[in-house]
């Protein structure tokens, strides 16, 4: 008896294989964070070693995405050695019509941010179950705080109507804490009618070092889906 192939594992595969095709050689590549970039990353190793792609460096977004990169053979660089970046491959929590994003379920939104933004093309990867009408509809905002502001920010989103949240660890005791060493509050909001207004208005709290709202970001978002046992890649 063969073991059923979960559809979620497959599609996110799926999608960053075909993001990882997009990689051309002599590029500077964003390398993103989260379960589905992780698939990207592997197979851009995999063209590497096969010569299908050559002469690139990734520009991390995390100790994770650069543990990858390390681990599939892809040299690295920081934004201090660079002017641009080509490409950037990254995940997302929720994804609307318009490309508006929120990332950051790996509490690694603010470097994320950094790098998405610089790249010339940012190539979104999601799974179906990711495509909401409306921002905020399953997922909150991931906000990260410096952990001296954590009351006083924690206070500001309540006045806001936010449903703050602060994120402990799994395996950890405690909260999480980010590659910069902060913490991240997810903040649940009924509605999010205006997803630029509200970015502003949260990075404007004092110790709020960036938030997950990611707004005319994204050039391009291929969603993984399995259809009929077949997993396909559609782009919006
Ligand atoms: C990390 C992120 C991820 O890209 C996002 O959480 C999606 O992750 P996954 O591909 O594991 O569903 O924003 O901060």
């Amino acid at each position: 008896m063969t073991a059923a192939v979960d559809p979620v594992k497959l599609s996110k595969q799926e999608v960053g294989k075909a993001a990882a095709a997009l990689v051309q050689s002599d590029s500077i590549v964003g390398l993103g964070t989260g379960s589905t970039t992780a698939y990207a990353i592997q197979f851009i190793g995999d063209r590497l070693k096969s010569g299908d792609l050559k002469n690139i460096v990734g520009v991390p977004t995390s100790f994770q995405a650069e543990v990858l990169a390390k681990q599939y053979g892809i040299p690295l660089t920081t934004l201090d050695a660079i002017n641009h970046i080509d490409i950037a491959i990254d995940g997302a929590d929720e994804v609307d019509p318009q490309k508006n994003l929120i990332k950051g379920g790996g509490a690694a939104h603010t470097r994320e941010k950094v790098v998405d933004y610089l790249a010339n093309q940012f190539i979104v990867v999601v799974d179906g179950a990711k495509l909401v009408d409306r921002l905020g509809a399953v997922f909150p905002v991931p906000v990260e705080v410096i952990p001296m502001a954590l009351t006083p920010v924690t206070w500001a989103i309540e006045t806001l109507g936010g449903k703050p949240e602060l994120r402990m660890g799994v395996k950890k005791a405690g909260p999480v804490i980010t590659d910069q060493g902060n913490m991240v509050i997810d903040v649940k909001f009924d509605n999010i009618n205006d997803p630029a207004n509200l970015e502003k208005i949260l990075n404007n709290i004092p110790g709020v070092l960036e938030n997950g709202i990611f707004v005319n970001c994204a050039d391009v978002v291929l969603v993984g889906e399995v259809k009929d046992g077949q997993p396909v890649v559609r782009k919006l």
